[in-house]
C-alpha cells in the first residue's frame, strides 16, 4: 500500500468515528420538541414522559421547586436519606432531560451500591467527606474507580454503572447531585435481588453462598 492510501484510510476511519459520536451522545433523554412541556399527570394519557399542561396555564412556579430545601431524616439502617427532585414531584422538568437530588448522611452513613438506568450523575459535596466510586465494565474486569471527595469537589458516575457513597467524615455530610434524565430511575443492588421472591438456587449459585446466608440477607431486606 502506498503512503497516500494509508493517509486516506486514516481519514476514512476518523470520519466514520466522528459520524458515530452523535449516536453515542444521544444515549440520554430525547431532545425536547418545544421550549417546555410542564407535566400534566392528570390526563390519564400514557406517553413516553407526560403530556404537557396548556402553556397559557404555565407560571414561573412550574419551574421552581423547594423539594431539596430540607434535610432528609437519616434515622434508618443506611443512616442516609436520598431526596429526589425529578419529574414526579417537579413537573416542570418534563422533557428537559435533567433532575437533581440531595443526599443527607449521618456519621458513617451510606448510600448503598445502586444504579441509575437512565442517567449519568454528577455529585458535589456541600459538607463533609465521602468515599465514592463506581465499577466499570471496561475489559469485563469490574474495574473500580473510587476516591475521597470533600466540600466543593465533584465526582461523576457514568450512566448505568453500579456506584455508592460512604460518609467517612467526622460528622454528618451533605451532597447534591444532578442527573441527565427527568426520571433517572434507581435500582439498589441488594434490595433488587434479596427483596423479591427469586428462587434460592439463583442466589446461592449467583453469589456462591449457601441457603442460610440467602435466608439471612432476604430477612434483612424484607423488613
Ligand atoms: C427521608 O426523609 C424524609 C423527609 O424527612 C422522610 O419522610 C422519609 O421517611 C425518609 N426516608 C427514609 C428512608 O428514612
Ligand atoms: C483482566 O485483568 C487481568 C488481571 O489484571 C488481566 O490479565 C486481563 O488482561 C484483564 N482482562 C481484560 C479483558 O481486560
Ligand atoms: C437504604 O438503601 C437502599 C439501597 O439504596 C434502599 O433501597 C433503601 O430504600 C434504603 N433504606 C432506607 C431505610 O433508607
Amino acid at each position: 500500500m502506498s503512503r497516500s492510501s494509508n493517509v486516506w484510510g486514516t481519514v476514512a476511519v476518523l470520519v466514520m468515528t466522528v459520524g458515530l459520536v452523535p449516536l453515542l451522545v444521544m444515549a440520554s433523554d430525547p431532545d425536547p420538541l418545544q421550549d417546555f412541556c410542564v407535566a400534566d399527570p392528570t390526563t390519564g394519557v400514557v406517553v413516553n414522559g407526560f403530556p404537557c399542561k396548556p402553556s397559557a396555564k404555565v407560571t414561573p412556579w412550574d419551574f421552581w421547586s423547594g423539594v431539596l430545601k430540607n434535610r432528609g431524616i437519616t434515622n434508618n439502617p443506611n443512616k442516609s436519606n436520598v431526596t429526589a427532585a425529578n419529574v414526579v414531584n417537579f413537573p416542570g422538568l418534563n422533557t428537559l432531560g435533567i433532575s437533581a437530588a440531595r443526599i443527607d448522611f449521618d456519621k458513617g452513613g451510606i448510600n448503598p451500591p445502586h444504579t441509575h438506568p437512565r442517567a449519568t450523575e454528577i455529585l458535589i459535596v456541600a459538607k463533609g467527606e465521602l468515599y465514592v466510586g463506581f465499577v466499570s465494565t471496561v475489559g469485563a474486569n469490574n474495574t473500580l474507580f473510587a476516591t475521597y471527595i470533600k466540600e466543593g469537589e465533584l465526582f461523576v458516575f457514568p450512566r448505568g454503572l453500579v456506584h455508592f457513597q460512604l460518609n467517612v467524615g467526622k460528622g454528618p455530610a451533605l451532597a447534591f447531585a444532578a442527573l441527565n434524565s427527568q426520571n433517572p430511575g434507581a435500582q439498589a443492588i441488594a434490595p433488587a435481588l434479596f427483596q423479591p421472591d427469586i428462587k434460592d438456587e439463583v442466589l446461592e449459585l449467583g453469589f456462591r453462598i449457601d441457603q442460610k446466608i440467602v435466608d439471612q440477607i432476604q430477612k434483612e431486606f424484607r423488613k
